[in-house]
This record gives C-alpha cells, structure tokens and sequence, in this order.
C-alpha cells in the first residue's frame, strides 16, 4: 500500500517530472498533472512501474489550468483519485506549473500579464482551496516552487517575478491559515533548467554561482522531498540555487 496520494502540476517533464519520480520512489501514488506532456508523464509511470512492482506508480491528468474548466477538472480528478485509493486525503501538492517568457516590460499585454498572474497565483489559489478538505484530512504539505527573484530586477521578467512573488506571499499566509493540520512552505530553485531562449544568460549566472555550477533537478526534488518528511517545517523557503542568492 502507497503511502498516500500525491499531486504534482506540470509533472510531466523537466524539474516537475523529477519531483514525480522521486515521490514515487518514496512509496507514493502520484497524480502527474500535464497539460501537452501526457506521453512523457505515461513514459515515466512505465519507467517507474519497474520499480514498484505491480502495484501502480501513480496516474496522469490532463488539464489546462489557463481555463476554469481545466481547474475544475483536476480539482475533481484528484477527489476522485483519492476516493478509488481508498486514501487518508492528499498527502503532498507541489503547485510547480509555470510559464517562463520575458518580454520588455513595456510590450507586456495584458493577455500575458493575466495568464501570468493565473498560473502562478490564482490556480495555486483556488487548488489549494479547492482541495483543502482532503489536505487536512491527509496532514497534507503543500509546496509552492518559486524562484530566487525576490527583491531583485530582472530585466524583461516583471510579469514572471512579481506573480512568483505573490505565490510566495500566498503560501507563507497559508502556513497560518491551514495550520495546524496543513503545512505550506516553497522551493526556490536558482539555475536549473534553462529555458530555450536564456542559454547566453544562464551561462553568464553560473559563472556566479558559488558552488561553481547550475542546478539538477535532482537538487530541486531532493529540497521538496526533505520538505514532504519533516513534520515540524512550515512556512519556509528553500533556496536550492548553490548559494547564489547570498553571492556579493
Ligand atoms: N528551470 C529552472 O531553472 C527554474 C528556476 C527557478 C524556478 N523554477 C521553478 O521550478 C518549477 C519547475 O521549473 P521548470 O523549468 O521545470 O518548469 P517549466 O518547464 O517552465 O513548466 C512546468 C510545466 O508547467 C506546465 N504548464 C504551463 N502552462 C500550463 C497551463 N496553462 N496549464 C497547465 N500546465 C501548464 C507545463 O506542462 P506541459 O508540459 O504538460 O504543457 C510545463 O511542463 C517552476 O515552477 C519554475 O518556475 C525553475
């Protein structure tokens, strides 16, 4: 028997699915939430069902969470989940979907400004509220991946950094708001992932960072397992950047 459920948004490929295969590596059921990824997630539940014998790994939704209807649907998918496993609620929630473009702050549309604001804050929002009765029943913990961008400008990512910013603030009042029984807290990643358009940059940030190289994912997943099993932790954020954030 898994240890309970967990779910994962935007864990089909890069830092989200190994977020997802280290959950799973940890005994437990995990939805694997895509939006266009839902080949690599069902490859990686294949992978991982070697590990696990019979017993599944997990199962994917697919929903766009640009849409209410797309939120609606993973909030009820994941009741429904809940209930076949016979689980004790929702163990874990790593709000991890995201979108990374920049763009001068200037020629930022309102369209884009919106869809920023709407998966990094309103779908954390209303998932967690959505799904708050099984998290408490679950002594769930939910985390919310941000970035290491507080405080700082970064050029032509206004629309990326301040909705970061704001799931920052939201999971740090949940800590308050869903205790005792919920515990809320972030992982921060510095230079992971480098998206396609950022190559140059990223080569230029790592050149910065004090342990001398980017992050893996599997530093990202390792801050979020440690998260999921220390029952004493709320409202913390873990910066996973190789000390970069505290650079002169
Ligand atoms: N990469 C880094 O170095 C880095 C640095 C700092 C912070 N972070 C944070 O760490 C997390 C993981 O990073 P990442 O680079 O692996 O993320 P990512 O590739 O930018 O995005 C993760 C997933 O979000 C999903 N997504 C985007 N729009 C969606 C929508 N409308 N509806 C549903 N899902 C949607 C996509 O799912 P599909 O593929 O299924 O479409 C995508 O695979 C993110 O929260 C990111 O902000 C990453």
């Amino acid at each position: 028997m898994a240890k309970g459920v967990a779910l994962v948004t935007g864990g089909g490929r890069r830092i989200g699915a190994e977020i997802v295969r280290s959950l799973i590596r940890a005994d437990w059921y995990v939805l694997i939430h895509v939006r266009s990824s839902k080949d690599d997630a069902l490859e990686l539940l294949a992978d991982e069902q070697t590990h696990s014998a019979e017993q599944p790994a997990g199962e994917v939704l697919v929903a766009d969470l640009s849409t209410d209807e797309g939120l609606a649907d993973l909030i009820e998918g994941a009741k429904r989940v809940i209930s076949e496993q016979n689980a004790q609620g929702l163990g874990v929630l790593v709000h991890n979907a995201s979108i990374y473009t920049t763009k001068d702050y200037e020629s930022v549309s309102l369209e884009e400004l919106r869809l920023n604001i709407r998966i990094h804050l309103e779908v954390p929002f209303l998932l967690t509220q959505g799904l708050t009765a099984q998290l408490k029943t679950g002594s769930g913990c939910v985390i919310g991946m941000i970035d290491t961008s507080l405080g700082r400008a970064w050029d032509g990512l206004s629309h990326y950094t301040s909705t970061k910013a704001g799931l920052r603030q939201l999971m740090m009042n949940l800590a308050g708001d869903l205790a005792p029984d919920v515990r809320v807290n972030c992982v921060a990643p510095g230079a992971v992932l480098a998206a396609d358009w950022e190559a140059e940059h990223f080569a230029s940030v790592i050149e910065r960072v004090p342990l001398g190289r980017g992050g893996a994912p599997e530093d990202v997943a390792k801050a979020v397992m440690f998260l999921t099993e220390s029952a004493y932790l709320s409202g913390q954020v873990i910066n996973v950047d190789g000390g970069w954030s505290v650079a002169p």
